[in-house]
Parts: structure tokens; C-alpha cells; sequence
């Protein structure tokens, strides 16, 4: 059975009696809504520690006034009962109140540079609401991993990139991203798309997937790789926000020639959903 807890108190007294077992502990942080992905995710974290604990936060600092928040997708549990079929060991849902008593915190965690660009030059608080609610749920459990996707690419280089400089002595693992069959990337903001969407919205990994195929048959010029990626999305009608070729782990832009593993990261609205999808070269 899957404990639920609502309150800080109640999940630091779990995870402290879990540590004086002589267990250790996985958090996945999610936002809810959990589609395959996050099941995949939570399978890593299975893998790493003996006590798996999942939050469940629609975090209202990483929204855009403009943004989705009120509708965002929440299925409290739905959620609960997918993971006690997973065998996982804890929820953490705590509600608004509880993460920020009397509104939003006055304490900010920024990681500068990384958070303005690709996503951040459309959502330029975003990835500040993400490091700060992060770095409060690590403060808050303790844990040995913490288990994220790669769909987020920049989200992951920008958590990584904390946890060096705040010294939080956490590992942090990326899991892949996990496809449906026609390609697209698993994402709670997939329930926002229409069947025509569905089927335009392939062009994200069908692109990808051509750069990909290049880089492999030797190609090295990022503009070129770039413009293969563009060029798909625009013949399936799409204008996306951005696509670009950028270093792994500080995402600055990588060179003009390509000298080991980049990401090629991308954003596209399509129809009421915005989309981010990605691929790594060069991968070891
Ligand atoms: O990736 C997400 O779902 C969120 O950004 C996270 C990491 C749970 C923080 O709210």
C-alpha cells in the first residue's frame, strides 16, 4: 500500500524512520497527472533506493500569469493508485498552503545564465519557480536520488547545475524520455491536443529523429542539423518557438562544427498545447 502524506511533518518522520532502518531514499518530484513517463521514473528510483517517495505539487511559482495553471491536469487518485501498483512506497502531496504558508516565498533560488534561455526567453520566471520548489522538496526529504526526465532537458542541466553549486550532496539521475508509438513525448500537456493536433505534433520526434539519423551518417554542421530539424516541423505546418543546438550541460550554444554531445532541444505550440521535445548526440 502507497502511504499518502499532506503535510512536511508527516513525510520527514517517514524518511526518518525509513534512514533509521538503514534505508535510503528516491524522490521523484512530479506535478502529477502521471502518464508513462513518470512511471519511468519512478521504476529508476526503484532501482536506486530501498524507499521511493513520489510528490505530487502544481507548483504556482513556475507559471506564467498567462499560463495554464487553474486548468492544469490534477487527478490526485488516479495518480495514487497507478503508483501503489508500481509498489511505490510514498506520496508526497502537500497542498499550496502547506509549501507556501502565508504566499509565495520571499527566498528565490535562481541558477543564472541556464534559466533565460531556450524555454526561459518565452518563460523567463519558469525555471526560477522550478529551483526553488526543488531545492525546498530536497530540504524537505532528504533524499540520497532524485529522478527526473530528459524530455525537460534544461530543466534536468539546470537542477544538476544546483545541486553542484548549493552543494546538496544528491544524486541526480535523468531518465530517457518516453515515447508513444507514433513518436511524441509523453506529456501531461498532451491531453490538451485534438486528433489532428496528435497527428501534426509527430512531426516534433520525426524531426528529431532526421538530425538524429544525419549526425549518425557523419554530418557535424549545426546550422545544417538545425535547419533539418526546422525544415520538418514547417512542412507539417508548425512554427516552433525555438530549435536549438546547444552543450549538454550548459547549454550555451554549441559550436559551429559540432565537437561532441550536443542536445538538439526544441519548443512548438500545437494547437492549445506547447510542446518541448529533444534529442542528444553524441551520446556515449
Ligand atoms: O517537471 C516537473 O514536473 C516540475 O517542473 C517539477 C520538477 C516537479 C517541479 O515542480
Amino acid at each position: 500500500m502507497t502511504l499518502v502524506f499532506h503535510s512536511i511533518a508527516e513525510v520527514q518522520q517517514w524518511v526518518g524512520e525509513a534512514r533509521n532502518q538503514g534505508g535510503t531514499v528516491a524522490l521523484v518530484p512530479t506535478m502529477g497527472s502521471l502518464h508513462e513517463g513518470h512511471l519511468a521514473l519512478v521504476r529508476e528510483a526503484q532501482q536506486r533506493a530501498s524507499h521511493v517517495v513520489v510528490s505530487i505539487f502544481v507548483n504556482p511559482l513556475q507559471f506564467g500569469p498567462a499560463e495554464d495553471l487553474k486548468n492544469y491536469p490534477r487527478d490526485l487518485s488516479g495518480d495514487v493508485a497507478r503508483l501503489s501498483h508500481l509498489g511505490t512506497s510514498a506520496v508526497f502531496a502537500p497542498g499550496v498552503e502547506e509549501m507556501y504558508p502565508g504566499g509565495p516565498s520571499a527566498t528565490r533560488v535562481t541558477v543564472e545564465g541556464m534559466s533565460g534561455v531556450l524555454c526561459g526567453r518565452t518563460r523567463p520566471t519558469h525555471f526560477q519557480g522550478v529551483t526553488t520548489v526543488v531545492a525546498k522538496l530536497f530540504h524537505i526529504v532528504r533524499p540520497d536520488v532524485a529522478v527526473f526526465g530528459e524530455k525537460d532537458w534544461q530543466q534536468l542541466a539546470i537542477i544538476r547545475r544546483m545541486v553542484r553549486d548549493l552543494n546538496f550532496g544528491i544524486d541526480i539521475v535523468g531518465v530517457p524520455i518516453v515515447r508513444e508509438s507514433s513518436g511524441l513525448a509523453r506529456s501531461s500537456r498532451n491531453q490538451y491536443l485534438t486528433a489532428e493536433d496528435r497527428s501534426r505534433a509527430q512531426a516534433l520526434s520525426r524531426a528529431l529523429e532526421g538530425a538524429r539519423v544525419a549526425y549518425l551518417e557523419g554530418e557535424r554542421r549545426r546550422e545544417v542539423l538545425r535547419s533539418c530539424v526546422l525544415q520538418t516541423l514547417r512542412d507539417a505546418g508548425l512554427n516552433p518557438e525555438y530549435v536549438e543546438v546547444v552543450e549538454p550541460e550548459t547549454l550555451e550554444q554549441s559550436p559551429e562544427a559540432l565537437r561532441g554531445p550536443a542536445v538538439i532541444a526544441l519548443a512548438v505550440r500545437v494547437g492549445a498545447a506547447r510542446l518541448i521535445d529533444n534529442v542528444i548526440l553524441g551520446r556515449s
